[in-house]
């Protein structure tokens, strides 16, 4: 299933979310500010984020006909709020110049700016938090907001170590990305029902779906920015050690691998180069070992979701689970 199938469904709340998510971000006098809410705004990801969790509440029984005041929809906007605010910091400190096919904020601007704009939207999530007031959603949005920071962090701990070990990768992106992805089902789980297991099986699909999707991302990073709206072999670029190159190393010859890694262990990589470690990445099967695993934990999601009702919106969940399995 395609996002934008599931979108056409949800039309009525993700309006709700959409005008909750402009309001709360497009209300800045500073000119910068403006620029940057409306670029962002022309400029939209998937919104993987709200649309998880409003198909999440959905699943558990949140009605399609609830009131645009709905608590629920001012936290799906602080959460794609978030996910941009995470995107400003993340795209400085992997110095990317190209995201959703458009040039990033600090390619357009610089730095500084990029780095303040996403404390301004870090703040209007917490402004957003406070006036909802719900206890449990507040302590989770924290909880991530420190676990991607320390997933952020983590993964500097280990830049240009290309010997890790898998654990620490699986750790890493666990953090940084597949917490708020849990963060956003579990939240529209808690707008709708008070059972405990459907909270935690909501929690645990998307952790599941979350590693999932960082995986095909970091597999995605070896392809044609055509195909990711990002620069093509950026990890490289940034001596970034993840699931394709670490499979592709174990699973090589020690010549090979002796080659790769004096590459890979020079201040910069030119274009010859890069060529040469995508190649090896193919070539050693990194991208097709790392899509199996990436499998795996979309069958660990779909049985996460045995819990919930069967009704349509889990049919969306597990379809677009299963759509996450195609690179
Ligand atoms: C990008 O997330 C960051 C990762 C966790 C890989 P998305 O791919 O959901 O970003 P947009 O919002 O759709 O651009
Ligand atoms: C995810 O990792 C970023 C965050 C969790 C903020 P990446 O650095 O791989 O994401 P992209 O590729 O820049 O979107
Ligand atoms: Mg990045
Ligand atoms: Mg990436």
């Amino acid at each position: 299933m395609q996002l934008s199938e599931i979108e056409k469904t949800l039309t009525p709340i993700l309006s709700h979310f959409q005008s909750a998510y402009k309001e709360l971000t497009d209300s800045s006098e500073v000119t910068i500010l403006e620029e940057i809410a409306h670029h962002l705004l022309a400029r939209q990801g998937k919104h993987l984020r709200p649309t998880l969790m409003l198909l999440s509440a959905c699943c558990c029984g949140f009605p399609l006909t609830a009131k645009k005041d709905n608590p629920i929809f001012k936290i799906a906007a602080a959460i794609e709020a978030l996910h941009n605010s995470t995107l400003l910091h993340d795209d400085v400190v992997d110095r990317s110049e190209m995201r959703r096919g458009s040039a990033t904020i600090n390619k357009l601007y610089n730095n500084k700016v990029a780095v303040l704009a996403g404390d301004y939207f870090l703040a209007k999530v917490m402004m957003a938090v406070n006036e909802v007031d719900n206890k449990k959603v507040t302590e989770i949005i924290n909880n991530t907001v420190i676990e991607m920071s320390e997933g952020e962090l983590l993964q500097q701990q280990y830049n240009s170590q290309f010997d890790i070990d898998e654990s620490v990768y699986f750790d890493i992106i666990r953090k940084k990305t597949a917490v708020f992805i849990a963060l956003s089902c579990q939240a529209g789980a808690i707008f709708s029902t008070d059972d405990d297991r459907r909270i935690a099986a909501a929690k645990e699909f998307g952790e599941a779906l979350g590693m999932a999707f960082q995986i095909r991302d970091d597999i995605l990073d070896y392809m044609p920015s055509s195909r990711s709206g990002k620069t093509q072999g950026n990890d490289l670029v940034e001596k970034r050690c993840t699931l394709p190159l670490i499979l592709a190393l174990r699973n090589s010859g020690a010549n090979d691998r002796n080659d790769i890694l004096q590459i890979l262990n020079n201040e910069t990589i030119d274009p010859t180069n890069m060529g040469k470690a995508l190649a090896f990445v193919i070539e050693n099967n990194g991208l097709l070992l790392a899509s199996r695993v990436l499998s795996k934990y979309i069958d660990s999601a779909l049985t996460s979701l045995e819990v919930f009702p069967d009704n349509k919106y889990r049919q969306m969940l597990q379809e677009l689970a299963i759509s996450l399995k195609e690179i």
